[in-house]
């Protein structure tokens, strides 16, 4: 049984998480668009893997009796002026994710939801990767400069990122 406090507090995730994978799709798009087939990939792996996050809170809710309410998602900008722009707003955004899931768990915790504050932690440690990947590849960018023979090296590296589908359920259980 979720406590409706609980249950409003990961609807509203769940709602950041299709955000994320809408700002990772048009961003995706817009390298796309620009011939950084790379870059492009990188994103898209990114707006799966977003998804993915979305359906845990799906499986996470429904499965504690709760109800899924599914809220409208906000427009993503569609233009960067540079990938270095572009995973700027990436590392800030992530930040911002990880401030959002710290702040369900103080929720969970002050409303004694262990089950939740359990389910939660997997969203902690992969919030740690999420943010070192994005920065990783802004210290790449940052390290090039405006160098073109690089941008195509990153381009070629971030082409082989590819996205494994884990078993939602079984990684809630
Ligand atoms: Fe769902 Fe990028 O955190």
């Amino acid at each position: 049984m979720l406590i409706k406090k609980v249950e409003k507090a990961l609807n509203d995730q769940l709602n950041a998480e299709l955000y994320s994978s809408y700002l990772y799709l048009s961003m995706s798009a817009h390298f796309k668009a620009g011939n950084l087939e790379g870059f492009a990939n990188w994103m898209f792996v990114q707006a799966q893997e977003e998804l993915m996050h979305a359906m845990k809170f799906y499986d996470f809710i429904t499965r504690r009796g709760g109800r899924v309410i599914l809220q409208p998602v906000d427009a993503p900008p569609n233009e960067w002026a540079s990938p270095k722009e572009a995973f700027e707003e990436t590392l800030k955004h992530e930040r911002k994710v990880t401030g959002l899931i710290n702040n369900l768990v103080e929720i969970a915790l002050s409303e004694h939801d262990h089950a939740s504050n359990i389910f939660l932690q997997w969203f902690v440690t992969e919030q740690v990767e999420e943010e070192e990947s994005a920065n990783t590849v802004l210290q790449q960018l940052t390290f090039m400069g405006e160098a073109k023979g690089g941008l195509f090296m990153i381009d070629r590296e971030l082409a082989q990122r590819t996205f494994t589908p884990p078993g939602v359920g079984a990684q809630t259980e």
